[in-house]
């Protein structure tokens, strides 16, 4: 896919060859069009009352427009003020997908100036048009014998072109870069969630980990196996795999990017730390089988944190990033942990394991243990952690948890910028309570209540001495089309708008 910008006033919209010309009727009065062009159109316009707010987003598809050399032309709506709210203009990217679609199309050019988003600029506009196509055009045919059979002519589109206004184009041609290393990290991470469990097994991690590390020299990985994480007494990590072949692994990618790094002093590192489940059986606490299915996502925080390493190395970003993953399979067996164990972890806090469903928090807790040797700015961690979070939240919003309020708010922004929104929930005091045990320092759950919360208490107690959030992505990392799982690629817009403003990266997006 190339995306290419073009200055709206050299270039000659009547000549352009294009399989399908898209304009909102807000670009029109700017276009340079021969004049029985523009009267069909706005003939066309008065009939179908695209000028009407109560049409915004109505489109037309026509085709042998007069005097135009492109195939079909794609008018679609803003209404009378052509001012959208965020919905509608994420609608509108959707629209334009949606009609294309149905297209044998390899090229489009997109006319999309003067529209107005409330509250958005123009860097905005052309960042979210870019992640939606994107999203939009993905397609994960790696276990098809056919690939893109007919049903599938998203995969042809080749070539999109966007006419930019003049006063338009130093924005467009900054946020470009920034808008395609986000979805190809994007793409990265839903590769590696979509991944079926068989193939992308802990080991199948490592090597993504590895080969991703090999295409920087800026990365530095280590791999902690089996047998370090014995030596480092991580007891409730080793717990939930210990039912499984698959080996458990901390994955370590530290990315050094930041310019003032030399041998002795090293700025302090932002630390991200993904949750990588590669199947969720519920183990012993097994899960029913419906529950099961959508588990293979289990390790969408570690896909999250791999993609955004996929990041960094893309834009140069001039930041220490630190990447940890923990990666295991939780499965049943005779060797697997029952409810009731107690296991020791590396802060020497017991556990009392009451559900081995509860697994996410039990690697997450070594790990945020595991960091504080890097001396973090801030630690982030990722994880598909509570149904519970779903059941609060929906699939709009990831749930955040955090130690620092300032930490909070710089991720509620980003998070409003990039439209991947959170939204924070409290861990204070008074929830501790629910992870008393009768026989261990804590037990793993907090009964029914405040799911997403107690687990969140749960891993607050490891975080300690540092700036720590924590983002429950079970109701963002994947969406459900149809009877269909598809992974999203989020948090990683989130995030990666955020490590920007970390590095001082201006790409001016509001
Ligand atoms: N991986 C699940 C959480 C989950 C559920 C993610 C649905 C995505 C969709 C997690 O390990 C889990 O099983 N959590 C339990 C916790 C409970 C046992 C306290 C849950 O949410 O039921
Ligand atoms: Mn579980
Ligand atoms: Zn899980």
């Amino acid at each position: 896919m190339k995306f290419q910008i073009k200055p709206s006033s050299t270039t000659n919209i009547e000549k352009l060859s294009t399989d399908c010309l898209i304009c909102t009727t807000s670009s029109l009065p700017k276009l340079k069009l021969p004049k029985n062009t523009l009267e069909y159109i706005k003939n066309i316009i008065t009939q179908e009352e695209l000028h009407l707010d109560s049409n915004i987003n109505k489109s037309i598809l026509l085709f042998n427009v007069p005097n135009l050399n492109a195939t079909r032309l794609l008018l679609i709506s803003t209404g009378k003020e052509h001012k959208l709210s965020d919905f509608q203009f994420i609608s509108l990217i959707k629209n334009i997908h949606s009609n294309f679609n149905k297209y044998n199309i390899t090229n489009i050019t997109l006319c999309l100036n003067n529209v107005h988003i409330n509250n958005r600029n123009f860097n905005w506009q052309f960042y979210q048009t870019i992640i939606d196509l994107q999203n939009h055009l993905y397609t994960f045919d790696k276990y098809k014998s056919k690939k893109s059979n007919n049903k599938n002519l998203t995969n042809k589109i080749i070539n999109i072109d966007f006419i930019i206004n003049s006063q338009d184009l130093a924005a467009a041609k900054l946020v470009l870069p920034y808008a395609l290393a986000v979805t190809s990290a994007c793409k990265f991470t839903k590769d590696l969630g979509n991944t079926p469990p068989n193939i992308c097994t802990t080991t199948f991690m490592a090597k993504s980990a590895l080969d991703l590390s090999k295409t920087s020299s800026k990365i530095k990985l280590t791999i902690l196996e089996k047998k370090d994480l014995e030596k480092l007494n991580m007891g409730a990590f080793l717990a939930v795999s210990q039912g499984s072949p698959q080996p458990p692994k901390l994955i370590c990618l530290e990315y050094n990017g930041h310019k003032s790094n030399n041998k002795k002093t090293k700025t302090s590192p932002i630390v991200l730390v993904g949750k990588g489940i590669t199947f969720d059986t519920g183990g012993i606490s097994l899960k029913p089988a419906n529950s099961m299915l959508g588990m293979k996502y289990d390790m969408s925080g570690a896909a999250t944190v791999l993609g955004l390493i996929h990041f960094a190395i893309e834009m140069n970003l001039n930041l220490n990033i630190v990447g940890i993953i923990a990666v295991a399979e939780n499965m049943p067996g005779g060797t697997a942990s029952r409810p009731e164990d107690v296991v020791t972890t590396m802060s020497g806090l017991t556990v009392e394991i009451l559900n081995t469903d509860a697994e996410g928090r039990l690697i997450l807790c070594e790990a945020l243990t595991y960091c504080k040797k890097f001396n973090p700015k801030a630690v982030i961690d990722i994880a598909t952690l509570t149904g519970a979070c779903i059941v609060a939240l929906g699939t709009h919003y990831s749930g955040l948890f955090s130690n620092k309020q300032e930490l909070a708010d710089q991720l509620i922004a980003a998070g409003n910028i990039s439209c991947d929104k959170v939204w924070q929930f409290p861990i204070t005091e008074e929830y501790h309570k629910q992870l008393d045990s009768n026989i261990a320092d804590i037990a793993n759950i907090g009964g029914p209540n405040a799911g997403s919360i107690t687990a969140a208490c749960f891993l607050e107690k490891f975080a300690e001495n540092y700036n720590w959030a924590h983002l429950d992505i079970a109701g963002t990392a994947t969406i459900i089309e149809g009877k269909f799982h598809n992974a999203t690629g989020r948090p990683v817009p989130l995030l990666a708008q955020y490590l920007v403003e970390q590095a001082n990266f201006k790409n001016h997006i509001k």
